[in-house]
């Protein structure tokens, strides 16, 4: 399964998700492979250092332009089980072929107007890439970085998100000190302390947002399956 974390905008946490996602994964003992295409390398740093990063995580750095190549080569290498691609907060070619590759691509937002408002262009151009494939997209904002006090902002947000009709995954990432010290510890939430009342949260909702992307990666894998059979 190939997952990419996309946005046209800086900040959102792309990053930050696909380190703590790894971890969800890796914890399981599946091998997870991160593809950062990010020239900043920030979650190739952020995992530099092999004395503490999860054995199961590997992380790559290839050219963006020979991702075709480098998904086939660890496809007939290592052969992991999960691919969190990591793409850099810009419009680029980058961003248009991790979408094209990927199977599902989530779009990170906070409750705020200028991440959703990025969202939707995302979503516009992800639908338009797909199209020129004749493919359907599958993709979802996820919102991110949810303050744990509701206001009347966050509802703001998600009536935008429904009227925008961008599809969201169901579970929410809450603002958490536990997402935060991944870039300074190199730990994600599921390799930390998990007696700390921050990391046990993010580890449960690390975990459903996981049960959220199998779900629909299998349902999606299943009408696609039922498509090409009706066609053949
Ligand atoms: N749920 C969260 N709770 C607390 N802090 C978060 C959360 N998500 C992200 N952050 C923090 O927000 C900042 C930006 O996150 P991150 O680097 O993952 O974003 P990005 O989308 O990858 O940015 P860029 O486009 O620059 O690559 C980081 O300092 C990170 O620790
Ligand atoms: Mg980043």
């Amino acid at each position: 399964m190939i997952v990419t974390l996309a946005s046209s905008k800086g900040g959102v946490g792309k990053s930050t998700i696909t380190g703590c996602l790894a971890g969800v994964w890796a914890a399981e003992g599946e091998t997870v492979q991160i593809v950062d295409l990010d020239n900043n390398r920030t979650v190739s740093r952020w995992f530099a250092d092999a004395t503490t990063r999860p054995k199961n995580i590997s992380v790559s750095t290839p050219d963006p332009t020979a991702l075709t190549e480098h998904l086939a080569e660890l496809a007939a290498t290592t052969a992991p089980d999960v691919i969190l691609i990591d793409v850099a907060g810009t419009y680029e070619r980058a961003l248009t072929v991790a979408v094209a590759r990927a199977h599902l691509t989530l779009i990170p937002a906070a409750p705020s107007e200028a991440d959703i408002f990025e969202a939707g262009r995302v979503a516009g151009h992800i639908t338009s890439v797909f199209q020129a494939f004749g493919r359907d997209p599958l993709y979802r904002l996820l919102l991110n970085r949810v303050p744990s006090l509701t206001s009347s902002a966050q509802l703001y947000a998600v009536m935008e998100i429904v009227r925008l009709k961008l599809p969201r995954l169901r579970t929410r990432i809450m603002q958490r000190a536990a997402y935060e010290e991944l870039g300074l510890s190199g730990q994600p939430p599921h390799f930390s302390d998990r007696k700390r009342p921050t990391v046990a949260k993010a580890i449960q909702e690390l975990n459903s947002v996981r049960d959220d992307i199998e779900t629909l990666f299998h349902s999606h894998v299943q009408s696609n399956a039922h498509i090409e059979g009706a066609a053949a």
